[in-house]
Parts: C-alpha cells; structure tokens; sequence
C-alpha cells in the first residue's frame, strides 16, 4: 500500500468516526427491497473528493441483511444502474436459480428491471452479497453488503454483535476512486485489483465501541477486489470461533497472523477488558492501524462465552470418494505456454490479447462442458496446484467443503470453508458433498482473476 496514504491516515485518525451500522427492515409483504443505484462518496475521510460510486440503497456497504436460520428470505431486488447486473448470495447452500451468477443460473438483470430473489438460508452464520455480472467492474465500485443469518436462539446480544465489512479501495491522489484503471491488463495478470486505501463499513479509521467485560461477536467480511488481510486477533485480545460462516466447537488462540482472502469471513470473540482504544491493525508489512476499538469504561459482568451450534454440513466420506485435479496456471511469471479456450488451444500471447491471462487444468473461463458433473450426493475431493506466481482464493458456489491438507499435511482443523486459500506453488486438498442440485461456478475470488480465465462450472444432478 502506499505510504504516503497511511501517513495521511494516522492524521484522519484524529477526527476519527464511529461505526456506521446499518440494518434494513422489510416492508410490506415480507421482503426487502434493495436496489443498485449510481452514488457519490468520501472515501477518503472529509479531506478527500467525492468518488463515483455503485451502491446498494445508496448506502456503502449495502444495507445488512439479517434472517433466521430456515427463514424464506425474499429480495425484491431493481437495478437502477444504466448497465445490467445480478446478486449472489455468497456462501448460502441456495437454491441454484436463485445463485444470482448472469449467464449460468439468470439472465442479467437490465437497467430499470427487476427481479426477485427468494430462497431459504439452511446455515446460521457470517455471509454477504454482491454484484455477480462483470463482478470486477462493479464489487469494488461499491456493489456489496453483509448477510447475517441469525441462530434460532441468538447467543449475543444485538449490541455484542458486530459486523465489520472490510474493503480496499484504489484512490488517486485526490482521494478519489480509480475508475479508469478499471480491467486494467496489467492487474489482471498479476495479483488482482490492489488498492492503497481501507474501509471498514465504508469508514476510514473508524471508532468500534466495545463494552469493558462483555463477550462481544466481531463478523469480519472481506469485501475487497483482490486484497488478502493478515490480521492478527491476539494483538487486540480476540480469539477465532469460526471460518466463512462455520462456528467451531471452542475458541481457538491465533498464534501470529491469519489471512482473511477476498470473499473469506471470520468470527471472532472478545471480552476487553483495558481502557482502550485498541488498534485493528493489518499485519502486511508493518502493523497498519485502520480502525481503534474504543472501551467504554463502565464495567459489566457477562455472562459466560456461549458459542452458537455448529451448522448440520454435510460429512464427506472419503472412503468413497472421487478426486480430481485442479490445476491453477497462468498469470505473469507463470510457466504456462498455451490454454484452450472455446475448445481451441491458443498460446500466451493469443490469449492474452482475448483478455486471459489464466487456467484451470488448461482451459482459459468457462467451458461448454462442466469442469466436473457429480452425482447428488458423492463427495468429491479437489486436489488443487497453485502453479502460479500468485496466490488465490477459490471459492465453490452453492457448497461447503472440508479443507483436508495443505502440502501434502493433513491439518489439525479441518474446516468449513467456501472459499479457501492457494499461496504459490502449494497444494490444497479439499472435500465436499456435491448434495445440491445445478450448475454451480467455481473460481478465482480476486475478480479480475475470475475474468481473465480463473472460472469454470461444475454440475450436481
Ligand atoms: Cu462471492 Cu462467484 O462469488
Ligand atoms: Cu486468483
């Protein structure tokens, strides 16, 4: 990131903002109504330009949405956009016409159309919304928000609860965003859209109030382009219960850092017990202050850390299961030669100009054929090969999915995940129960990877 902005930060930290919250109630008939609009922001605190931004009900991040578990959950959804687009529903085992990815499960919705969404949301847990229609045009313009599936019986407080929606922004110098590098190739082919300025729930060091002596829930989003956060719980005293919405059985201590990749959620819990404030820091680098928890000073006593009951995933059986290869190439600094694309085999260089850049066993995007077709109900096992300079971050729609090993190790926890992470030259074994029914995408969560070939479908039936 750059530097120059991070000095300028330690001086917005000064008139520091508290924490924008913003929960949005249904209307009439049950649903919510969330609407994609063209919008004007400061991202850059007061000092900063006004950025053109795309945004759900006008307000960045999108407006929480917040259902029960097993709750119908309906969206009465309007782009007043002057382009197409469409929502997914990231991390929800959703009914595959309501996935919301343009040109596989819907047609793009058109400016001034509508469309509603309705689903049920089997998983209590930490997820959110985006634009799925050129998603690396229209996420880092603004088009996300939480999605915040309540447990029957909640365990926090509504005031112990925290969502924290973290995205990163590419800014000019006048604190404006870049729109003009927009699907720049260079980007592309490298690591993805980076940006050199963090929000959280769109606000620049913004203030978390905390409460001494209480268990609070913190519910991190990354909602960035491409952006991997390492953060590091322990330096603010929070431990990690739970991974892209999955609670664990007990906390657990983070020994240094952990990543939190583009699209990936964490659940963390913490009792402050100082006086605060208390850095939110990014640990890239050098330790980079982006939020301060503030510690109100009156004493609670609260009760015991209750965590809420782990979600009923499907058990893959590894016993009968299929393993397939997921091999990552391309990119800049890759070996990769040529890749297939629309059934043609084309060199680097063809490629490159079509606009790719990437491939999964040898193919660029999409192919007519899916990746893989499973039966309903067989597990299956990706055994997955970053030959990339790069990392990524692979999310499987419409599924959870055990992460087994890394390296050939098998690991101590092996978690619940949608999206998991693939650093340069490792191997990433994974499992999961193909029990849901349709075309499902599978791709490179740093968007403009997933454009420039990181993509491709599989089918349950
Ligand atoms: Cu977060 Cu294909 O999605
Ligand atoms: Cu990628």
């Amino acid at each position: 990131m750059n530097r120059r902005h991070f000095l300028k930060t330690a001086v917005a930290s000064l008139a520091s903002t508290s924490l924008p919250r913003f929960a949005m109630a249904k209307t009439g008939g049950g649903a919510f109504q969330l609407e994609a609009v063209k919008g004007k922001g400061r991202l850059y605190g007061n000092e900063g330009g006004l950025s053109d931004l795309w945004l759900y009900n006008g307000q960045l991040p999108g407006p929480e949405i917040r259902v029960k578990r097993g709750e119908w959950v309906k969206v009465r959804f309007k782009n007043s956009l002057e382009e197409p687009t469409s929502v997914h529903w990231h991390g929800i085992r959703i009914d595959n016409a309501m996935d919301g990815v343009s040109g596989l499960t819907q047609s793009a919705v058109q400016p001034g159309e509508t469309f509603d969404y309705e689903f049920v949301v089997p998983d209590a847990g930490t997820y959110w919304y985006h634009a799925h229609h050129m998603s690396w045009n229209q996420v880092p313009r603004g088009l996300a928000g939480p999605l915040i599936v309540e447990e029957d019986e909640p365990t926090f407080e509504p005031d112990t609860d925290i969502t924290l929606a973290l995205s990163d922004w590419r800014l000019d110098d006048n604190g404006v965003l870049d729109t003009a590098s927009f699907g720049a190739m260079h980007d592309f082919s490298h690591a993805g859209r980076l940006g050199n300025w963090l929000t959280i729930n769109g606000q620049n060091m913004p203030d978390i109030p905390v409460q001494k002596g209480r268990w609070h829930r913190l519910r991190l989003i990354n909602m960035s382009a491409s952006r991997i956060l390492d953060l590091a719980p322990s330096r603010f005293g929070a431990q990690l219960i739970g991974l892209d919405g999955q609670i664990f059985d007990s906390p657990r201590e983070v020994d240094g850092t952990i990543q939190l990749a583009p699209a990936q959620r964490m659940d963390l819990v913490m009792r402050p017990d100082g006086d605060g404030p208390v850095p939110f820091e990014t640990m890239t680098g050098q330790p980079y202050t982006f939020a301060n928890f503030t510690i109100s000073n009156e004493p609670k006593n609260d009760d015991p850390l209750r965590l809420p009951n782990a979600n009923a995933l499907p058990e893959p059986d590894l016993n009968k299961a299929r393993s397939l290869p997921l091999v990552m190439a391309g990119g800049a600094m890759g070996r990769m030669q040529s890749a297939t694309k629309n059934g043609q085999e084309l060199s680097m260089r063809e490629l490159a100009q079509a606009g790719d850049f990437w491939a999964f066993n040898g193919q660029a995007g999409m192919g007519e054929k899916p990746f893989f077709s499973a039966k309903r109900g067989e597990t299956i096992i990706l055994e997955s090969t970053n030959d990339t300079a790069f990392p990524h971050a692979i999310h499987l729609h419409g599924h959870h999915f055990r992460v087994l090993e890394r390296n050939g190790e098998k690991l101590q926890h092996p978690d619940w995940r949608d999206t998991f992470t693939t650093q340069r030259g490792e191997t990433v074994k994974i499992a999961f129960v193909a029990d849901n029914p349709g075309k499902w995408l599978l791709h490179c969560h740093m968007l403009g990877h997933a454009a420039s070939g990181m993509m491709d479908w599989f089918e349950v039936n």
